[in-house]
């Protein structure tokens, strides 16, 4: 619950804090600069990202992307770090002022991430189903999936933490048919590997990676972007 968590603002930025949480557990910051996200950000290759070519973003091709759940936006970076530009939905109030304070700071400086964050932009929608008919390119949906028990104690710290802010997102089949009307070419959805399809619905293809799988939903080919 909200009341749980309290944002603190310091000196590198916003700061979460779970008040109520274990002790073990640190605030959660948000910077594009540090962690795993940021060096895939700047190291990755087209070849290498299962999630570049769900969306079909090639080295040609840089479709306007819509992240409609946006969380700590880990996604959206990856994206823009191939060159489209990508707004941000998140619904969560307490993960959007993490999320506008890490885009605001990243745009501060002269590298990548810093035109990264350009390239990012987070909306005043809530969901999906405030954007209008064929607004973007593509359309990406990571709605959380509820874990096993055995993959609960899997999840890292921060993670928990987040986890327990946003809740198990159990309303995620409601986001395909907005998803599918604001998109012009393709929808795509992240899902466990042994999860069911988004809304029991089966997508036109997949693109499997070593963690998680891409359902994609065409609407229509490339051929006119
Ligand atoms: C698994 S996280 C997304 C992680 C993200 N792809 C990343 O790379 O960091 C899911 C996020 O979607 C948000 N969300 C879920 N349903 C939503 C909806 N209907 N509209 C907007 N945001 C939603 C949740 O609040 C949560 O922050």
């Amino acid at each position: 619950m909200s009341a749980d968590f309290q944002l603190k603002q310091t000196n590198n930025g916003l700061e979460l804090v779970w008040l109520t949480g274990p002790k073990a557990i640190k605030p959660l910051s948000l910077d594009f600069r540090v962690g795993k996200a940021g060096y895939r950000a700047v190291h990755s290759s087209l070849k290498s990202e299962s999630l570049i070519k769900a969306l079909g973003i090639t080295g040609k091709r840089k479709p306007r992307v819509l992240d409609a759940t946006a969380g700590l936006a880990r996604d959206a970076l990856m994206v823009a770090a191939f060159g489209s530009s990508v707004d941000l939905i998140e619904r969560h109030p307490l993960v959007r002022a993490l999320l506008r304070d890490a885009i605001n700071r990243g745009r501060a400086g002269t590298d990548k991430i810093a035109d990264c964050c350009e390239r990012m932009q987070l909306l005043d929608f809530q969901h999906v189903n405030q954007v209008p008919a064929q607004q973007y390119d593509v359309v990406y949906l990571d709605p959380m999936y509820p874990k096993s028990g055995k993959q609960r104690a899997q999840v890292k710290k921060d993670m928990q933490m987040f986890q327990q802010l946003v809740g198990a997102d159990e309303d995620a089949d409601e986001l395909l048919d907005p998803a599918l009307q604001a998109a012009k070419y393709r929808v795509v959805v992240k899902r466990p590997d042994h999860a069911d399809f988004l809304g029991q619905r089966e997508p036109n293809t997949q693109i499997i990676s070593k963690k998680h799988r891409f359902d994609v939903y065409i609407k229509q080919g490339f051929e006119q972007l």
